[in-house]
C-alpha cells in the first residue's frame, strides 16, 4: 500500500485525543460571552457594590428584565470583568513561548498530558468559585486556562503535523481548527440562560472548560509518540518504527524511514534552534516571515471582532434576536471548517488562503455598505447579516485553519518547535490587541470600522500571492528546498554555512 495514504484506528484515536485540547481552547474562547451579565451581577454582589434594591430584587427573583444589570456599570465590576476576559490571552501569550520546551522535554504526548494538570486546576478554580471570592477565583482560573491553551494551541498542531501521513496532513491539521469551532459552538449553546448561563449554574458552565482534559488524560496513554520526535530528536529508531507501525498499520515503512533519516541528517547539521537564534538567523528568515504573516492575517482579518462582539454588531444591524444570530455564526463556522477539511489536501493551502482572504475583503466592504445605509434602506440589514455569515465562511475555508498547521509544515525538525512557539505568540498577542482595541476603533470609525479590516485583508492577500508557496503533498524536505531555492545567490552560501556552523557550536557547547 502507498505509505502516504494509510488511515488507521490508532491514528484516528491519536488525532481525536489531541484535538480534545483544541476543543477546550475553543470552549474557553467562547464561554465568557453569553453569561456576561449574570457573572457581573455575582461580582457586584461579592464586591458589595450592589444597591440594596438590586440585592433584594435578585434574592426574591422578582427583578424585571434590565433592572439588575446596572451592576455591570460599576467601575470595580468593569475592572474585574475586563480582567477576567483579558487575562486568558495574557496567559496564552506567555505560555506559547514554552511550547517548544514542553514538547521536547518528554515528548509531545507526555507534554500534552502534563499540561492537563493546568486545565483541570483551572476548571476547579472556576467551577468552585462561589466557595470563596468569585471574581478572584474566576480571574485565577482564566489565567491558568489561558496558560494551558497557549501550550495546547502549539502542541496539538505540532503532534498532528508530525504523525499525519503526507496525503492527509492538511485535513488532519484542519481538525485542530474544527475542534476549536465546535468548542466555541458548544459554549455558545450551553451558555444560553435557560441551559447553564444563569445565576445558579454559571460556575459549572465555566468549570466545564476543564472537562475535556479529564477525557484526554485517559486517552493519551493510548497514543503513540511522534515517530519524528523519537527518531530525529532522540535517535531511537526502533521505537520510532514501532510508533510508525502503530499509526499506519503493517506496511512497507522504507520510504518513511528514509525520509526521516534524511531529515535527521539535516537536523544533525542544523541542531535544535532556540527562539532567539531563530529570530537572528537569516537561514530561516523567509519561512519565519511567512509563518508570522499567516498568523497575523488570521487575527488582523477582524474575525474575533465578529466573535467577541457579534451580538452587539447584529443588534446594530437591526437583527431582532441577536443571540440566536450569534449561534448561527457558530454553526456556519463549523460547517465551513468541515468544507475546509474536505478541500485542503485537494485545492491546497495557498489557493484556499487566497480565496478566503479575498472573499473576506469583499465581505468587509459589503458590511460597511450595509452599516452605512441601514437607516436609509431597511433591507440593508440583510446585506450586513449575509456579509457577516459569508465573512465567517470565507475565514473557515482557509485563513482560520491553515496558519495553525502550516508552521509545522514550513520548518524542519530542528527549528520547528521554536517556530511554532513564535507563531503562537504572534497569534495570541494580535488576538489580544484586537480584543482590547476593537471597541475603541469602532467608536472612532463608527460604521466604517470594517474598511480598516478590508484594507488589511487586501494587503495580506497580495502578500500571500507573491510570497507563500504551496505545501500540499510535499515532504518537509521538499518544502525546505522551495525556500532554499532562490535564496542562494553565490554570495549568500558561504555566509549561511558560517551561520549554520555558529548555530551548531553554540548548541553543542
Ligand atoms: C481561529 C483563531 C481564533 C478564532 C477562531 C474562530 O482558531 O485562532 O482566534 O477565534 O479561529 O473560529
Amino acid at each position: 500500500m502507498d505509505s502516504g495514504k494509510q488511515l488507521t484506528g490508532t491514528l484516528a484515536v491519536a488525532v481525536f485525543t489531541a484535538a480534545l485540547g483544541s476543543l477546550q481552547y475553543g470552549y474557553s474562547l467562547g464561554v465568557i460571552n453569553a453569561p456576561q451579565k449574570v457573572i457581573e451581577n455575582n461580582y457586584a454582589r461579592a464586591l458589595g457594590v450592589w444597591s440594596e434594591r438590586a440585592a433584594v430584587l435578585s434574592e426574591n427573583g422578582t427583578a424585571e428584565e434590565g433592572e439588575i444589570p446596572e451592576a455591570g456599570k460599576h467601575p470595580d465590576v468593569i475592572m474585574y470583568w475586563s480582567l477576567s476576559v483579558a487575562i486568558f490571552s495574557i496567559g496564552g501569550m506567555l505560555s506559547s513561548f514554552l511550547v517548544g520546551f514542553v514538547g521536547d522535554l518528554k515528548g509531545r504526548v507526555k507534554g500534552m498530558l502534563m499540561c492537563n494538570v493546568l486545565a483541570i486546576a483551572a476548571g476547579l478554580l472556576m467551577g468552585l468559585c462561589k466557595m470563596w471570592k468569585p471574581h478572584i477565583m474566576v480571574i485565577a482560573g482564566r489565567a491558568v486556562m489561558g496558560f494551558y491553551c497557549g501550550l495546547t494551541s502549539g502542541l496539538v498542531p505540532m503532534y498532528i503535523g508530525e504523525i499525519a501521513p503526507k496525503a492527509y496532513r492538511g485535513a488532519l491539521g484542519t481538525l485542530h481548527q474544527l475542534a476549536i469551532v465546535i468548542g466555541i459552538l458548544i459554549s455558545q449553546v450551553i451558555g444560553l440562560d435557560f441551559v447553564l448561563g444563569n445565576d445558579d449554574m454559571w460556575p459549572l458552565l465555566l468549570g466545564l472548560s476543564g472537562a475535556p482534559a479529564v477525557l484526554q488524560s485517559m486517552l493519551l496513554p493510548l497514543c503513540p509518540e511522534s515517530p519524528r520526535y523519537l527518531y530525529i530528536q532522540l535517535g531511537k529508531d526502533k521505537e520510532a518504527k514501532k510508533s510508525l507501525y502503530r499509526l499506519k498499520g503493517q506496511y512497507d515503512a522504507t520510504s518513511d524511514l528514509e525520509e526521516m533519516r534524511r531529515e535527521k541528517d539535516q537536523a544533525d547539521r542544523e541542531p535544535r534552534i532556540s527562539i532567539l537564534s531563530l529570530i537572528r538567523s537569516s537561514v530561516y528568515r523567509k519561512q519565519l516571515f511567512v509563518a508570522l504573516m499567516m498568523h497575523l492575517s488570521q487575527q488582523l482579518s477582524g474575525i474575533n471582532a465578529i466573535f467577541y462582539y457579534s451580538t452587539a454588531i447584529f443588534a446594530r444591524a437591526g437583527v431582532a434576536q441577536p443571540v440566536y444570530a450569534t449561534i448561527g455564526v457558530g454553526v456556519i463556522n463549523t460547517i465551513f471548517t468541515m468544507v475546509s477539511v474536505a478541500l485542503v489536501d485537494k485545492a491546497g493551502r495557498r489557493t484556499l488562503t487566497l480565496v478566503g482572504l479575498g472573499g473576506m475583503c469583499c465581505c468587509a466592504i459589503a458590511m460597511t455598505v450595509g452599516l452605512r445605509f441601514q437607516n436609509d434602506y431597511s433591507w440593508m440589514s440583510y446585506v450586513s447579516m449575509s456579509a457577516i455569515f459569508l465573512f465567517v465562511s470565507f475565514f473557515e475555508i482557509g485563513p482560520g485553519p491553515i496558519p495553525w498547521f502550516i508552521v509545522a509544515e514550513l520548518f524542519s525538525q530542528g527549528p520547528r518547535p521554536a517556530a511554532i512557539a513564535l507563531a503562537g505568540c504572534c497569534n495570541w498577542t494580535s488576538n489580544f490587541i484586537i480584543g482590547m482595541t476593537f471597541p475603541y476603533i469602532q467608536a472612532w470609525l463608527d460604521c466604517y470600522v470594517f474598511i480598516l479590516f478590508a484594507v488589511l485583508l487586501l494587503g495580506f492577500t497580495v502578500f500571500i500571492y507573491f510570497r507563500v508557496p504551496e505545501t500540499k503533498g510535499k515532504s518537509f524536505e521538499e518544502i525546505a528546498a522551495v525556500f532554499r531555492k532562490g535564496r542562494k545567490t553565490q554570495a549568500q552560501i558561504p555566509k549561511e554555512n558560517t551561520e549554520m556552523q555558529q548555530l551548531k557550536t553554540s548548541t553543542d557547547a
